[in-house]
C-alpha cells in the first residue's frame, strides 16, 4: 500500500515531487519502464478521500526517437469493480453451497427410495415365506394338541407343554403379521405379569446362549406390578434385544435383563458385555436393513431393532441404547403401564417419504 494520499489533481506533475516519500518498489517500476520500454500495470491500495482505495496504475513509456523519454502514470480508481467481484464471489460461494445441500437432499431421498423398495421386496418375500410355514405349522399345531392331552400335569415336563404351545401360538401370530408386512393387526393388549414373561423369554434363549458360552441373568424387581400392554409385542421386543446381546457377547460374557417400575413406566434393560456400538452408526442402528452382520455364517437382516422400535413407539414407549466405553452395551425401553388408548389403532405402516 502506498502510504500516501493522493493529491486532488496529479495529472502532469513529476511524481517523484508530488510523492516524495515513496516506498522503494516504485522508483524500481519506473526504472523497469525506462529499460524494457512495456506497459507495467499494478494494483495498489491507496489512501485517497479518507478511505483506501484500490488503484489500478499504469505506468506507459512515452517513447521519442526509439528510447523511452517519460513514463505517464494513469491511475484508475477500481474499487467498486473489486468490492462487486467480491460480492460476485460471495453469492457464488453461497450458490455453491445451496447446490450442495440440494444435491444431499436428493441423495437422502434417493437413498429412502431405495430402502421403501427393499422394503416392499421384503414384504414379498415376507408373505411367500409365511405361506410356506403356514401349512406345517398348522400340522405341528395339531399334532401338538395329541400331545398335549396325552402329558399328564404330574409329568416332570408338564410345565413345558404350556410353554410350547405359547410359543407355536406366537409363531402363529408372527407369521400372520409376514402376511402383510409392516401392516399387521394389532396385537391384543390386556393385563399381564411382565416379570414372568421376562423371565419364561430368557429361559427360552437359555439353549442359545449356552451355544455361545454366554450367562443370562434376570434382575427383575419384586412386586412388579401387573400392566395393561401387549405380551406378545414385549416379547418379541426383548427377543430381539437379547438375541443381539448374544450375537455380540464374547465367551464367558454374562447378559442381564432388568425390569422395574419408574413413574408409572415400565423400564426394561439387556445389558451385555460385547464391545459397543461405534459410535458412527449408532443414529443408524434403528434403520431398516442396517446390520453389521455381513458375514456368510449368519448374515443379519437389519430388521430386529427396527421392528422393535416400530413396536415400542406403538406402545409409545421410548427405547435407546448406552454405550460408556469399555463397558457393552445397554439398551433401555421405557413403556408406559397402561396403552389402551391404542387398542383399535392400526400398526405402525413402514415410514412412508
Ligand atoms: N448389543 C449390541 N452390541 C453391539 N452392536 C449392536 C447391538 N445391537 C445391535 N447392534 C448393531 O446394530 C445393528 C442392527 O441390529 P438389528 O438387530 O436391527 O439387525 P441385525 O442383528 O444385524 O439383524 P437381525 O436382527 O435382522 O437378524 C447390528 O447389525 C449391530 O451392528
Ligand atoms: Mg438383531
Amino acid at each position: 500500500m502506498i502510504p500516501h494520499g493522493l493529491p486532488e489533481n496529479p495529472t502532469g506533475k513529476n511524481l517523484f515531487d508530488t510523492f516524495p516519500n515513496l516506498p522503494p518498489f516504485v522508483p524500481e517500476e519506473y526504472r523497469r519502464v525506462f529499460d524494457t520500454g512495456k506497459t507495467l500495470v499494478t494494483e495498489e491500495i491507496i489512501a485517497a478521500g479518507g478511505r483506501d482505495c484500490i488503484f489500478e496504475v499504469r505506468k506507459i513509456p512515452i517513447l521519442l526517437a526509439g528510447k523511452v523519454h517519460r513514463v505517464m502514470t494513469v491511475f484508475h480508481d477500481i474499487t467498486e469493480h473489486k468490492i462487486m467481484e467480491k460480492q460476485i464471489r460471495r453469492y457464488s460461494e453461497q450458490l455453491e453451497q445451496e447446490v450442495l445441500r440440494r444435491m444431499e437432499r436428493i441423495r437422502e431421498l434417493e437413498r429412502r427410495q431405495r430402502e421403501d423398495e427393499k422394503l416392499a421386496a421384503a414384504g414379498r418375500m415376507a408373505a411367500r415365506i409365511a405361506h410356506e410355514i403356514n401349512n406345517p405349522l398348522a400340522g405341528i399345531k395339531n399334532a401338538f394338541q395329541l400331545i398335549k392331552g396325552a402329558v399328564p400335569e404330574s409329568h416332570p415336563y408338564f410345565h413345558y407343554v404350556g410353554l410350547i404351545e405359547k410359543e407355536i401360538n406366537r409363531i402363529a401370530r408372527i407369521i400372520q403379521q409376514m402376511f402383510g408386512l409392516y401392516r399387521p393387526e394389532p396385537e391384543m393388549i390386556r393385563e399381564f405379569r411382565p416379570d414372568q414373561s421376562i423371565r419364561e423369554v430368557a429361559a427360552l434363549m437359555e439353549t442359545t446362549c449356552q451355544d455361545s458360552r454366554v450367562a443370562i441373568r434376570v434382575a427383575v424387581a419384586d412386586a412388579l406390578p401387573a400392566v395393561h400392554l401387549s405380551e406378545g409385542l414385549i416379547r418379541q421386543v426383548l427377543f430381539n434385544l437379547i438375541k443381539n446381546a448374544i450375537e455380540v457377547s464374547p465367551p464367558g460374557g454374562e447378559i442381564t435383563v432388568g425390569a422395574k417400575t419408574e413413574a408409572q413406566t415400565m423400564v426394561l434393560t439387556v445389558a451385555d458385555q460385547g464391545p459397543g456400538i461405534p459410535e458412527d452408526i449408532r443414529a443408524r442402528i434403528f434403520d431398516p436393513f442396517f446390520t453389521t452382520k455381513t458375514g456368510s455364517n449368519a448374515p443379519g437382516l437389519g430388521l430386529g431393532l427396527y421392528i422393535s422400535k416400530s413396536i415400542v413407539e406403538f406402545l409409545r414407549g421410548t427405547i435407546e441404547c448406552h454405550c460408556p466405553p469399555g463397558k457393552g452395551t445397554t439398551f433401555r425401553v421405557v413403556l408406559p403401564l397402561i396403552a389402551k388408548e391404542r387398542e383399535n389403532e392400526p400398526w405402525p405402516k413402514a415410514e412412508e417419504s
